[in-house]
């Protein structure tokens, strides 16, 4: 079964939305199969988000993950990663379809409640920079 690392971003935690875009999650077929609540540094935000060092908003972006806790959770289901995509919405809320996380809960295109991977492969990386094999229970 496929899996896929989700970060539940700053805004949206300050804003009490974890239980929310959790239930969105499970609605949807995805099981939480590990999740911690963290405080990120902006190094290491950047090294997360070390493929988009040269976008124009890197340094804005590192700085706003790590301006609250995040929760970093695996989401595991047929499918992981284009569910939760599916889930999650276009990256600017604006376009985001209706009933998506972004288009009810993200404030805009940087402060936008959640991260997904975008691949598989992807997805193994990321887990594993968070997460230990043992914290992974399905
Ligand atoms: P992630 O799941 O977070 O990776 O979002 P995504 O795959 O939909 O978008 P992308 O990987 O292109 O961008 C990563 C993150 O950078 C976005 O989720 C936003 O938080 C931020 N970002 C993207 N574009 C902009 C922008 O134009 N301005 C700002 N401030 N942030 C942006
Ligand atoms: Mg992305």
């Amino acid at each position: 079964v496929e899996r896929t690392l989700s970060i539940i971003k700053p805004d949206a935690t300050k804003r009490n939305l974890t239980g929310k875009i959790n239930a969105k999650f499970e609605d949807a077929g995805l099981r939480i199969v590990a999740q911690k609540r963290i405080q990120l540094t902006p190094e290491q935000a950047g090294v997360f988000y070390a493929v988009h060092k040269e976008r124009p908003f890197y340094g804005e972006l590192c700085e706003f993950m790590a301006s609250g806790p995040v929760v970093v959770q695996v989401l595991e289901g047929e499918g992981a990663v284009a569910k939760n995509r599916e889930v999650m919405g276009a990256t600017n809320p604006a376009d985001a379809a209706a009933g998506t996380i972004r288009a009810e809960f993200a404030e805009s295109v940087g402060e936008n409640s959640v991260h997904g991977s975008d691949a598989a492969e992807t997805a193994a990386v990321e887990i594993a920079y968070f997460f230990s094999g043992l914290e992974l229970v399905g």
